[in-house]
């Protein structure tokens, strides 16, 4: 954690991407599938109405969603590029993974079996580990929020209400009903065994095809929740399942938390007998096979995504008149962020030494210095233009492109 914010306003901005396509929709505007004018790079970009996010009294959570992804690094958290903002909306811009949300592929095929949930829960078990271990609860895991990348593998995305784990703070009620703690419903203080349950709910819901505890409302949840607690039998436990996952869902969703698995670390979550067979540190390093790859194509729902959300009359009136607001004025000012490891590695596949050396005919490519990095003629005259950079990102790509370890320079 602790990278610097970095003003950016006139390096990155909406035109400097081409809009593809919606691949998502969030509370407060539009995810897009773009295309990075400057390497032809496709990311995601969150797309946040600030007028919206004043109106729902987000500004402090949306700030804290950004600080968050501007400082994971992991291979299964969703990285953020860069953010920025113009008059109306924020932008966050993230690494864009094509296998669609867990919701969707619910949706598409039913059900996982046993092998395919297991690897995807266990990628979702190293990503909150590693959310915790910054103590952090994340506090919406669920399949909407948890995408899968072309090879197979997930990755958690979505800190719109994360919290820093704090004993006084931590008695209100935020989350979606069908996944949230009951300690979380009933407004008392949660830690990080409320993720724990999350899991549980998701993990009944991959194994059953429905969620323990169902309504249309938090109230009608909450009531069942209190009714009594949902424990699957052995006679109920479907064909293909073991009888090991139907124990590690029954020690995840208990209603307690000082009973629910995980109570005593995340450890005992990795070392429950269901995870046998998983190693680790391979999964970790993206080093086996994943037993669901998703198909290449478009993996969201194009009509819903593109389904424009209506605005009454005088909900756009308030929205207008929030724009003259101070929280609104002031409230921003450090959203812009611009992340000038990410940003190197962006320059660095654009300006590969190698890559020029090939594309031009194998001309030797004379070191690149502070003076001419910001344009480079090659031997077919293909002039590359590279953006305007900190003097932070100058000197790391120079000590790049020199073969320096970065390492030292950190
Ligand atoms: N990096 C990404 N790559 C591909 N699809 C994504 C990515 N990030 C989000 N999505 C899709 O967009 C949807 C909405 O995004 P997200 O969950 O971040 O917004 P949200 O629910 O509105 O968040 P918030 O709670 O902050 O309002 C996700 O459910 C997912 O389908
Ligand atoms: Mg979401």
């Amino acid at each position: 954690m602790g990278n610097k914010p970095i003003e950016t306003e006139e390096e990155v901005d909406r035109n400097s991407f081409d809009f593809i396509s919606v691949i998502g929709k969030g509370g407060f505007g539009k995810v897009w599938k773009v295309r990075y004018k400057k390497n032809f790079q496709e990311f995601a970009m969150k797309e946040m109405s600030k007028a919206l996010v004043i109106e729902k009294n987000c500004l402090s959570s949306i700030l804290y969603e950004r600080d968050l992804l501007s400082n994971f690094r992991h291979p299964f958290i969703i990285n953020m590029i860069f953010s920025f903002q113009d008059n109306d909306n924020l932008y966050l811009v993230m690494n864009l993974v094509t296998g669609g949300d867990m919701r969707y592929q619910l949706t598409k095929n039913h059900t996982f079996p046993e092998n395919q949930s297991k690897f995807l829960i266990a990628c979702l078990v190293l990503g909150i580990e590693a959310i915790h271990a910054n103590d952090i609860i994340h506090r919406d895991i669920k399949p909407e929020n948890l995408v899968l990348d072309s090879k197979g593998y997930l990755k958690i995305t979505d800190f719109g209400i994360a919290k820093k784990k704090d004993n006084q703070n931590l008695s209100e009620n935020s989350g979606t009903p069908g996944y949230m703690a009951p300690e979380v419903m009933n407004y008392q203080n949660h830690s990080f065994t409320a993720d724990y349950y999350a899991i549980g709910i998701i993990c009944y819901e991959l194994m059953m095809g429905v969620r323990p505890y169902t309504g249309e409302n938090k109230n009608v949840i909450k009531e069942k929740i209190l009714a009594k607690q949902v424990m699957i039998k052995a006679h109920e436990i479907p064909n293909g399942w073991s009888k090991e996952a139907a124990d590690f869902i029954n020690n995840l969703i208990q209603r307690k938390p000082t009973s629910r698995l995980g109570c005593k670390g995340i450890n005992q979550i990795k070392q429950h007998s269901w995870f046998e067979d998983i190693n680790w540190k391979d999964l970790y390093n993206m080093k086996i096979e994943a037993p669901f790859i998703p198909l290449e194509e478009d993996n969201y729902d194009v009509e819903y995504c593109n389904k424009e959300d209506v605005i009454d009359s005088s909900m756009r009136e308030k929205l207008e008149k929030i724009k003259s607001s101070n929280e609104y004025i002031n409230g921003f000012k450090n959203y812009t962020y611009f992340n000038f490891f990410e940003q190197s590695n962006l320059i660095k596949e654009f300006i590969n030494p190698h890559k020029i050396y090939e594309e031009t005919n194998k001309e030797i490519i004379k070191p690149i210095n502070n003076e001419n990095l910001n344009d480079i003629n090659t031997q077919n005259h293909k002039k590359i233009k590279i953006p305007e950079l900190s003097p932070e990102c100058r000197e790391l790509i120079k000590y790049n492109l020199f073969g320096t370890n970065i390492s030292k320079l950190n």
